[in-house]
């Protein structure tokens, strides 16, 4: 998972390559480069190891390229560990590429190449590719990237410059997302229309296979058969400030801030008379009140909000819903067919696990329903259905206001859902349309009165080597998320449980002062909560309680260290608001502990290889 740009244009071409990496970084930040024609039409290369301000302040030693041509690359390494030769881009002698994506089959190709006596400078499966096209070079690029793409098996998007062709850069994507932005007199590629926005708003989606040919002319497109080819110009409606800090220290916090807004933006327009109405996104009650069972498909934290589904789906309308990870539901035989829904939830759009698991069930002839947040996104075009969550751009890898749309999405659709099986009345489902529509104002709420006490919290958590999250049914489906928000940006280790599991082996683990972290917001069940709560702080632990206020109030003296307080919502929706503070406590250990929330090591945010 890299990121990549290019720009034809009047503009220093080096400026605008940096400042759109930066836009980028979220994608990988191990390393970064560009490459630039210079006045003399020579390719220049400056490329180092390291975040991009480390390239930045290699191109302030160096000399940044002069030019008005070129591409540029921020990386995630995949292939060669982070380093400056390892760092795109990469050439042969005539052919200069930025790479997003796997070669799955570079080893061959790399050992052809070897035996027709080139060599190798990196690790990477990236100059195969390039020394691929150098071989194959006819004189005519066209040709050439479509001899070359014949030859790749895998996920790529590449950004490309001919040696012979200085005033021009050539694109080409498979699987890999790739845009190509144009304004007046100037064009653009990007993996990500964030990258652009700042120059235009106006852009194409590259597909499958499909080559982009950007000049001083324009933007010229092309076939896999090379024949010229029409294509639908965008208009992206993201604005540069969505996708700036806005004066947040981090995206990550800004993004926390920006949920009671984004589940706002993603609900009303899907509400009607009191009503869900997914009519626009294809979905009628006609349509979706035969399926039998549901399968949820994703990875991660959107796998998570596919749990709070499967609770609140089979509550609801009763219907059996199965959660499954995308990596593993691919390389199984899954049991979906005709007759089934299967839903992909995905923030990216481009997740590759995800991906497949949506053409597997399109194989097996199950319906598809995606809830994707990137537009235009490769899940977003294949699946059946779709329904976006409108978060606006997630720029930091931890997911906050995405999964949060999730949420707001998978409760709607169960209540539409609940609706078509008649299985809840037209009152009862504008009742908790109405309770969800309460939820901005209550995230608001959550985030004004607990963001104090969870930085506090969190400097109570900085020394630990393991903690432990618990709760049960919804509770423990926002136990994972919280697990996983926490592990990712603070380095801590810690795992969810559900609360009634814990004395089948795990409780071993308990020692003194080893935090839990427990979520109780569902009253049938918070008196086994509190009594699993009791086990571990008698035997040493220091117990974090995240409860609704009326628990809180009945709740005995010393039964929990810390208290977090929820305000009283339809308890179906608890999840909205409980996930706050728990993305807030791993915000601030992170930020505690000395780390870049927005950047944790060794991850990317567009999981776009296996
Ligand atoms: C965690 C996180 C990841 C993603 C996962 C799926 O904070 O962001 O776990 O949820 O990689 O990504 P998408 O939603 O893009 O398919």
């Amino acid at each position: 998972m890299c990121g990549i740009v290019g720009y034809v244009g009047a503009r220093d071409c080096s400026d605008v390559l940096v400042s759109a990496l930066t836009k980028l970084e979220y994608r990988g930040y191990d390393s970064a480069g560009i490459a630039v024609f210079d006045e003399d039409n020579n390719i220049k290369t400056v490329k180092t190891k390291g975040k991009l301000k480390d390239l930045v302040e290699k191109l302030e030693r160096e000399g940044k390229p002069d030019g008005h041509v070129g591409i540029g690359h921020t990386r995630w390494a995949t292939h060669g560990e982070p380093s400056d030769v390892n760092s795109h881009p990469h050439s042969g002698a005539r052919v200069t590429i930025v790479h997003n994506g796997i070669i799955e089959n570079y080893i061959e190709l790399k050992e052809f190449l070897i035996s027709k006596g080139r060599t190798f400078l990196s690790d990477t499966d990236t100059e195969v590719v390039a020394q691929l096209l150098d071989y194959k070079y006819n004189g005519n690029p066209l040709e050439t990237i479509d001899d070359v793409m014949a030859e790749l098996r895998g996920s790529f998007a590449l950004g490309i410059m001919f040696k012979d062709f200085p005033d021009r850069i050539y694109a080409v994507r498979r699987e890999s997302p790739l845009i190509v932005g144009v304004a007046d007199g100037e064009c653009f590629i990007a993996s990500d229309v964030t990258a652009i926005l700042q120059y235009t708003r106006k852009y194409y989606l590259l597909d499958h296979d499909e080559i982009a040919t950007l000049s001083g002319d324009g933007v010229q497109f092309v076939d896999e058969h090379l024949d010229p080819i029409e294509k639908e110009l965008k208009t992206a409606d993201w604005d540069m400030e969505a996708a700036e800090k806005g004066g947040y220290p981090h995206f990550m916090i800004k993004e926390i801030n920006e949920q009671p807004d984004a589940v706002k933006t993603t609900i009303i327009p899907r509400i009607k008379d009191g009503l869900p109405c997914f009519e626009e996104c294809g979905i009628t009650l006609e349509k979706i009140k035969d399926f039998k069972n549901i399968t949820i498909v994703a990875c991660g934290s959107a796998m998570h909000a596919g749990m709070v589904g499967k609770y609140v789906i089979e509550d609801l309308a009763r219907v059996p819903v199965n959660v499954d990870i995308a990596s593993e539901f691919r390389y199984r035989n899954p049991i979906v067919g005709e007759g089934d829904l299967v839903i992909i939830i995905s923030q990216s759009g481009e997740t590759a696990d995800s991906l497949a698991a949506l053409r597997l069930a399109k194989k097996k002839g199950a319906a598809t329903l995606a809830i994707v947040n990137a537009k235009g996104s490769s899940i977003a075009r294949e699946a059946d259905m779709l329904i976006y969550t409108l978060a606006g751009p997630e720029i930091a890898v931890a997911s906050t206001k995405a999964y949060i749309t999730q949420l707001a999405v998978v409760y709607l659709f169960a209540f539409e859902l609940a609706l078509a099986k008649e299985k809840v009345s037209a009152a009862e489902c504008k009742r908790l349309v109405s309770a969800l529509m309460r939820m901005p104002e209550a995230i608001k709420y959550v985030i004004d009165n607990c963001e104090e006490k969870c930085k506090y919290i969190s400097t109570k958590l900085l020394t630990a080597d393991s903690l432990l999250y618990i709760g049960r049914r919804l509770d423990y489906a926002l136990s994972m998320e919280g697990s996983l928000k926490l592990k990712e940006v603070s380095y801590i280790h810690s795992e969810s449980y559900a609360a009634g599991e814990l004395k089948h082996g795990t409780i071993s683990l308990i020692e003194d002062c080893m935090p839990v972290i427990a979520v109780a917001t569902q009253t049938d069940i918070i008196p086994k909560t509190i009594s699993n709560i009791v086990e571990v702080k008698s035997r040493g632990a220091k117990v974090i309680l995240v409860c609704t206020d009326a628990c809180a109030r009945e709740l005995k003296e010393g039964v929990a260290d810390y208290v977090i307080e929820l305000p009283h919502t339809e308890e179906l929706l608890m999840p909205i608001t409980a996930v706050v503070p728990l993305q807030l406590l791993a915000y601030y250990t992170s930020v505690n502990r000395g780390n870049d929330p927005d950047k944790p090591r060794n991850l990317a945010k567009s999981v776009t290889v296996e």
